[in-house]
């Protein structure tokens, strides 16, 4: 038996401006994850098992387009296996579906790990972020590629789409709390949205998006230096403009409101929006009292999450 893991993720900065070209930020969620167990089996055919989403299929009988078969079609063209094993092939997830932590990017990353180390075969992260970023587009319809990015690499990001990958430097450790609003959200909608909003008028949301980029920048240079309390006024910020791009909610807003009410320094909605999960950045002693009161504010759960210093 082979096994491999994967992180959830958030978006700390520049979510949707970030598939027009400028700059966001995201790091790994340890707290939840992904994990993926591949065995040798005696039936014939690969026989997937995921019991959060309630699949019990074997491969070919899956849609082309789901995502488990494209990921696990497109790493076998990518190794030129032809003749398929008899595998069996476990997923098992705490990660949240369609709420903006990743959690398709962590399936696609830990199935694509734990199949090619089955296998024998050596890939590296480029290549797993490279075929995980394929099977984004079924999710996202034209992804900027953070996500498979922050959820292979299990670091924090400066990311910006194209570019190779930035590992952001984090001078001092700072505490977020995670609230989930439990409203799936695919980010798919999200993102046409905010492609509708700007065809019908580049230049005004393209200023929109710059200015989120220069957020994001400026958040990267705060955790650079260790300047955290520069941080929870940027996430103000970049919430508001987040909202004018539509892509927030009444739910989100409320979560967002209270963490600032019960003492958080700056909050924002994280990842697609509509739905899915709000960031606080609290010092640490008022992580729970942020965190009762998301619950008490109508999260369906809160996470307290730390962003460590980096050890290189
Ligand atoms: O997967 P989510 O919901 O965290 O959203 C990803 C972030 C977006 O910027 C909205 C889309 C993208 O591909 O970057």
């Amino acid at each position: 038996m082979t096994s491999a893991a994967a992180p959830g993720k958030i978006i700390l900065f520049g979510e949707h401006a970030v598939v027009y070209g400028q700059p966001a930020l995201a790091v790994p969620v340890t707290q939840v994850g992904v994990r993926v167990e591949v065995s040798d089996s005696t039936r014939p055919g690969i026989w997937l098992e995921a019991p959060n989403v309630n699949l019990h299929s074997e491969l070919k009988s899956l849609s082309p387009d789901h995502p488990l078969a494209v990921a696990i079609l497109s790493l076998f063209t990518f190794l030129g296996i032809d003749s398929f094993p008899w595998l069996q092939i476990n997923i098992n997830s705490t990660i949240p579906v369609a709420a903006g932590l990743g959690s398709g990017a962590a399936v696609s990353v830990a199935l694509l790990r734990a199949l090619s180390t089955h296998l024998n075969q050596s890939i590296t992260n480029e290549q797993i972020s490279a075929l995980a970023y394929e099977v984004e587009k079924l999710y996202h319809g034209t992804p900027s590629g953070i996500d498979n990015t922050v959820v292979t690499y299990g670091r924090p990001v400066f990311f910006i789409k194209g570019n190779p990958i930035e590992v952001l430097r984090v001078a001092e450790a700072f505490t977020m709390v995670i609230g989930d609003t439990g409203i799936p959200a695919p980010t798919r909608e999200a993102v046409a949205a905010v492609r509708r909003l700007w065809e019908a008028d580049p230049p005004h949301w393209e200023t929109l998006f710059d200015r989120i980029g220069r957020i994001a920048l400026q958040a990267r240079k705060a955790i650079e230096a260790g300047a955290i309390q520069a941080l929870g006024p940027l996430m103000d910020e970049n919430h508001g403009l987040l909202q004018e791009m539509t892509v927030s909610s009444p739910e989100l807003d409320r979560l967002v409101e209270a963490a600032r009410q019960a003492g958080a320094d700056g909050a924002k909605l994280s990842g697609g929006g509509r739905g899915g999960n709000m960031i606080a950045l609290v010092r640490p002693e008022a992580a729970e009292k942020v965190s009762k009161s998301l619950e008490r504010a109508g999260a369906k759960r809160a996470l307290i999450t730390r962003l460590d210093k980096n050890k290189d």
